[in-house]
């Protein structure tokens, strides 16, 4: 049972198709970041305008590059929300479209459980820090984007709830500031990962909000504490770019990993899935995996290209609102 996926919500136009909700056939991603990198972030009306360049072309790509036609498709699964209004005009009308014209079922996915259901793809890169089997649910769910820091107990694939999430920034957009306010650029997330590796602890250090008692997340009060230092305090001769960057990641990643292990132990489940683009962060992927590993609880992070806006999430969002549908017969609408 094949579902073409199609994802547009941010800078990305991306197709994939997987087969069972598992098996990738092709990913395809292409997306228009360097022509926002010089404007300091995603500017709307440029990302669709290239979507609407780019959609037919990368579908066709991801059907070829699966071997498939697009009569082998069974159903077409595509970002509904949440994201960028015009870039999700472009994905939602193509694929209404295709959906009629092929006289296949139309799913709409939300995006950011999406993030949390490429733990159920196969893992097709070579990162040995998830474990090969589908996880067992119920389970604790972070997805942490440059636009969502949310946190889900996860019944079913059918059954999120929301149980946290921030009150103001997300926790990539904290990067994000964070990077600019240092002038590394945007993204920002890949940057400060990369200095913070040569980073000396305790240098520097910056709070950053726990919220105890909630499962909500702040970013904002360390994006401006970052601010302050960078601008009033910061004696480059002792802290360096390195250590600055190091003393924000740190902070920020103690607390999404205490706030995934308190939900947890709270609903008592032993599978913790996770999420979105800064799940590619190379210290919290350390610091979850040390921190489940000691409880006994199962983590589960996507590889690398699938923390990222990607389809292949979004066909494996949708194959099971189309099993549920269905029964995985493939039936048309
Ligand atoms: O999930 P995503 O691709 O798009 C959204 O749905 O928002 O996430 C993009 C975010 C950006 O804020 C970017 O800075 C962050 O993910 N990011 C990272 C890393 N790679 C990407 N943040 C921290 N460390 C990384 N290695
Ligand atoms: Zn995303």
């Amino acid at each position: 049972m094949h579902i073409l996926g199609i994802e547009t919500s941010c800078d990305e136009t991306a197709a994939a198709v997987v087969k069972n909700g598992r098996d990738i056939l092709s990913n395809v991603v292409a997306s228009s970041l360097k022509e926002h990198k010089k404007y300091g972030g995603i500017i709307p009306e440029i990302a669709s305008r290239r979507q609407m360049e780019l959609i037919t072309l990368v579908v066709k790509e991801a059907l070829s590059k699966a071997g498939m036609d697009l009569k082998d498709i069974r159903a077409v699964a595509v970002t509904r929300s949440p994201g960028l209004i015009g870039s999700l005009l472009v994905g939602t009308c193509f694929a209404r479209s295709l959906a009629y014209a092929l006289r296949r079922p139309l799913i709409e996915v939300d995006h950011i459980k999406a993030h949390l259901h490429a733990n159920f793809l196969k893992d097709t890169g070579k990162d040995t820090s998830q474990p090969r089997n589908r996880p067992k649910l119920p389970a604790a769910g972070l997805v942490v984007s440059g636009g969502h820091t949310s946190l889900f107990y996860v019944k079913d694939p059918l059954n999120f709830r929301l149980v946290g999430q921030t009150r103001d920034d997300a926790a990539g957009e904290a990067f994000d500031k964070v990077a600019r306010i240092l002038d590394l650029g945007y993204p920002g997330g890949p940057v400060i990962d990369r200095l913070a590796k040569k980073g000396r602890p305790g240098k520097v250090r910056f709070p950053c909000a726990d919220l105890k008692g909630s499962r909500d997340f702040s970013f904002s009060g360390i994006k401006t504490a970052v601010l302050y230092y960078a601008r009033d305090k910061w004696d480059r001769r002792s802290v360096t770019i390195h250590d600055l960057a190091y003393a924000f990641q740190d902070s920020v990643v103690s607390v999404l990993t205490r706030k995934c292990i308190r939900l947890c132990e709270a609903v008592k489940t032993r599978t913790l899935l996770v999420g979105g683009g800064v799940a590619a962060n190379s210290m919290l992927r350390e610091r979850l995996l040390l921190e489940t590993r000691a409880r006994g609880i199962r983590l589960f992070v996507p590889p690398m290209a699938l923390c990222t806006d990607n389809a292949a999430m979004i066909a494996a969002a949708g194959y099971p609102f189309f099993q549920k549908r269905f029964g995985g017969k493939g039936r048309h609408s």
